[in-house]
């Protein structure tokens, strides 16, 4: 009988290294038996970052950069301790532009090297058929969120706060609606590196510090993309530092802890809009780098106004961190049975398409 373990491997946004998972798909459901984090190489970490902008002798430079993703990769592969053989290895790749209105998205990896390093299947690329079939491409966690998190006759929302934010709203009819909400961490990422040379705050401690500046908030919202009707996924093609720079520029004098204090405020409040316009919720699960992030989880659930219980995943038996990994294995898992893994609803597709391309061992 085929080997019902998969590895599940992804890395965000955020360029913080990628999360893998070893999960268990047989009969009786979805379980994680390993999970294991590898940081980016610094140097990997920033020529992943200079790839995000256009920039000269891009297609060796994108070339070598996904041959080091793939070792980080394989080195993720072997830390995860399997009980037996492994199915596939399902990887997002790391995303460097994200053009589904021009027809592309480009996730950089190099899947050969990785089945060449971890004698493994490699089952890659998973938002080109989507965008192809006329999708965003983009959320592709809804499926797994309904599929590991739904609860009949429950409206449950499942937020991913990575470096951009999208939300799952299971509608607990068997209907699943989202999208990309906007900045997650993103943006408070790259405000205290440029302040404090963190890369990241740690459960939003600078940004406690801070008094939110309701005009600069005001500024911040005043977005096309916030008002853009989904389906709708975003990046750092859109959210990145000019974005806020130019923002900053129209409210001059606000000192950076307080800009720390807007912008978490900033992505619980346009989370917390999205989360209102779809449903009644009775619940929001957050998952994510962001879930570790205490003052942002308490602005979500002012937002939502304190009405709605707010937790992590958690409470539901997965560590917020490895949801992302768990759903690209799940998606893995899908592929090789020749099922969908897009949600039309979501990402805008014509039509449910099995995603991924296989690179055998
Ligand atoms: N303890 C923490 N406190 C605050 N923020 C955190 C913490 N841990 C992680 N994060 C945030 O989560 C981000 C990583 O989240 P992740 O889900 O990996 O996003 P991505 O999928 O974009 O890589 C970090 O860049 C950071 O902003
Ligand atoms: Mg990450």
């Amino acid at each position: 009988m085929a080997s019902t373990l998969y590895i599940g491997l992804m890395s965000g946004t955020s360029l913080d290294g990628v999360d893998g998972v070893l999960a268990d798909f047989s009969g009786r459901g979805i379980r994680t038996l390993d999970a294991a984090f590898t940081p980016f190489p610094a140097d990997l970490r920033a020529e992943l970052m200079a790839l995000q902008a256009a920039g000269a002798n891009e297609l060796e430079r994108e070339a070598l950069a996904a041959n080091a993703l793939a070792r980080c990769y394989a080195e993720c592969v072997k830390t995860l301790a399997a009980p037996g053989p492994v199915r596939a290895v399902a990887v997002h790749g790391q995303t460097i532009r994200h053009r589904p209105e021009l027809g592309f998205t480009r996730q950089t990896n190099n899947p050969a090297l990785l089945a060449e390093l971890a004698g493994i299947d490699v089952i890659a690329d998973f938002r080109s058929r989507d965008v192809a079939a006329g999708g965003q491409g983009a959320p592709l966690v809804p499926a797994f969120h309904e599929a590991r998190f739904g609860k009949r006759n429950q409206v449950r929302v499942v937020v991913n706060i990575g470096g951009i934010g999208n939300i799952s709203v299971l509608h607990g009819d068997g209907r699943v609606t989202g999208y990309d909400t906007g900045p997650g961490n993103v943006l408070m990422d790259l405000w205290i590196a440029r302040h404090q040379g963190k890369a990241y705050d740690q459960d939003g401690a600078w940004a406690a510090t801070g008094t939110v500046d309701a005009p600069l908030l005001d500024l911040l919202l005043d977005e096309p993309y916030f008002r853009q009707p989904p389906p709708k996924s975003t990046g750092r093609d859109l959210f990145h530092a000019d974005w806020l720079d130019a923002k900053l520029a129209r409210r001059p004098g606000v000192s950076p802890a307080d800009v720390q204090a807007t912008l978490t405020r900033l992505t619980a409040v346009t989370i917390a809009r999205a989360i209102q316009a779809e449903a009644d919720a009775q619940a929001v699960y957050v998952c994510g780098g962001g879930a570790y992030n205490g003052v942002l989880l308490r602005d979500l659930a002012d937002a939502l106004g304190g009405t709605i219980p707010v937790a992590s995943t958690d409470t539901l038996g997965v560590a917020p961190n490895r949801v992302e990994a768990l759903a690209f294995a799940w998606l893995g898992y899908r592929f090789l049975r020749r099922q969908p893994g897009n949600l039309p609803a979501v990402t805008g597709a014509a039509g449910p398409r099995i995603l991924g391309a296989l690179y055998p061992a």
